[in-house]
């Protein structure tokens, strides 16, 4: 390994530096690009696990101020910032560029416009530095991120929620993903921002710059769920889909409701804020621990996770949330099942994640492109294989089991 860090912008000289075979002993390194939403994120980590660098921008305040993220101001952050932190993340490693072993960058699933800025600026840095490229599937990496953290081996259970996705798959390889259920319209994370900007938690001393989630979690821990009545999304179906705009339906009117009877306008603050945010956090626990219960029994009908030690792995920026993660690991005691969280810095977008997804990719051999000229952005791309019919003709119910958070 190199003692000193090169200046990341500076290295047109350097480029030839990196054509000098790399010592054999030593782990492979990747660095990893994120820009799929709205968090620029770089990280190189090598093959033991080891973040040697690492650097992210969020953009949240700019778009809690403007009630929601705009894909073009998004694209523009990322331009922005981009450069400066990969090279942030890059000089704080010590290793340099021509010392990588590739390049991994987000490009798929995501927002078009902020895909094209992570891709556009890695394919410019392998051509470089003359890398291979690493295309990485965002919620691949949301997935394999414990096993930077803890020995878990495959297969095993999982279950994505963020802002933009809420699934459940088994984990069989780095690439080999069976879909059991995903949502059949929007994301858990996106409910609770939305719901945060309908109560106006923006203008909550406490909570101004809090995500929507963070803050229904925060104004959750002072309320009490049972004061607001509201009803599981799908109890009807035996299913692992998720449903979540009903719910924030149902949440809506009951404002509305709030509202008249205290006789406020919208972005006033009701007095029984805290009573909402602890019935959605909970009916949103509620649902996700059902969904994943039922995933468990299918898995174990089926024969998909091993008899000893079966692991459920939770990740994405809504596995955050205490009150759910507690949800959930009363569902997994009960069955048996080990849960695994990585810690919420890791939950969220980042650029480790993608890092080490590109490490993965690299030891099995999967998609390490030496000329990646074709390669584009996907805005929608499953994850794996998709087994959600075989999980309804499957229709097991799921026997009550009291969450007592
Ligand atoms: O994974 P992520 O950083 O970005 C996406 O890929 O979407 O997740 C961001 C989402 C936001 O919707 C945010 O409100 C939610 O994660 N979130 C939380 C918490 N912290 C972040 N949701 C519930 N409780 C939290 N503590
Ligand atoms: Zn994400």
């Amino acid at each position: 390994m190199v003692t000193h860090c090169l200046r990341f912008r500076a290295l047109s000289g350097v480029a030839a530096r990196g054509l000098v075979a790399q010592p054999r002993c030593e782990p492979r390194v990747v660095l990893g690009i994120e820009s799929s939403c709205d968090d620029t994120g770089a990280a190189v980590v090598d093959e033991t696990g080891r973040i040697l660098g690492e650097a992210l921008y969020s953009q949240k305040e700019t778009h809690l101020k403007a009630g929601g993220i705009i894909p073009p101001v998004a694209q523009r952050l990322h331009k922005e910032h981009i450069e400066r932190v990969v090279q942030e993340a890059v000089d704080n490693s010590g290793v340099s560029p021509c010392e990588l072993t590739a390049i991994a960058t987000t490009v798929k699933p995501g927002l078009a416009l902020s895909l094209g800025v992570g891709l556009e600026y890695s394919l410019k840095l392998i051509q470089q530095y003359k890398k291979p490229f690493i295309p990485i599937h965002h919620m691949e990496a949301h997935a394999l991120t414990i096993r930077m953290l803890h020995f878990v081996e495959f297969p095993f259970l999982v279950l994505l929620v963020s802002g933009g996705h809420s699934l459940l798959a088994v984990a069989r390889g780095v690439s080999d993903f069976l879909l059991l259920g995903q949502t059949l319209d929007e994301a858990p994370g996106d409910t609770l921002d939305k719901v945060a900007r309908r109560l106006s938690l923006r203008n909550h001393p406490a909570c101004s710059t809090m995500s929507g989630g963070e803050a229904i979690e925060y104004l959750a821990k002072m309320g009490n769920r049972l004061h607001v009545q509201l009803t599981q999304p799908m109890a009807q179906h035996l299913d692992c889909d998720f449903s979540f705009t009903g719910l924030r339906n149902q949440v809506n009117q009951i404002i509305i409701k709030k509202e008249r009877e205290e006789g406020l306008q919208e972005g006033q603050m009701l007095s029984c804020v805290n009573d909402i945010a602890a019935a959605v956090q909970h009916t949103v626990a509620a649902h996700l621990a059902k969904r994943t219960h039922r995933a468990i029994l299918f898995c174990k009908k089926e024969g998909l996770l091993p008899q000893k030690n079966p692991i459920l792995v939770v990740s994405g920026g809504v596995a955050c949330n205490e009150y759910i993660r507690k949800a959930l690991r009363i569902i997994a005691e009960a069955n048996g099942v080990s849960l695994h969280c990585p810690p919420p810095k890791l939950c969220t977008d980042n650029g480790i994640m993608i890092a080490w997804n590109g490490i993965e990719r690299l030891r099995a051999g999967i998609d390490v492109l030496h000329n990646p000229k074709a390669i584009r952005y996907e805005p929608k791309a499953p994850l794996g294989i998709d087994f959600s019919e075989q999980v309804k003709k499957a229709a097991l119910s799921v026997p009550y089991l009291k969450l007592k958070i």
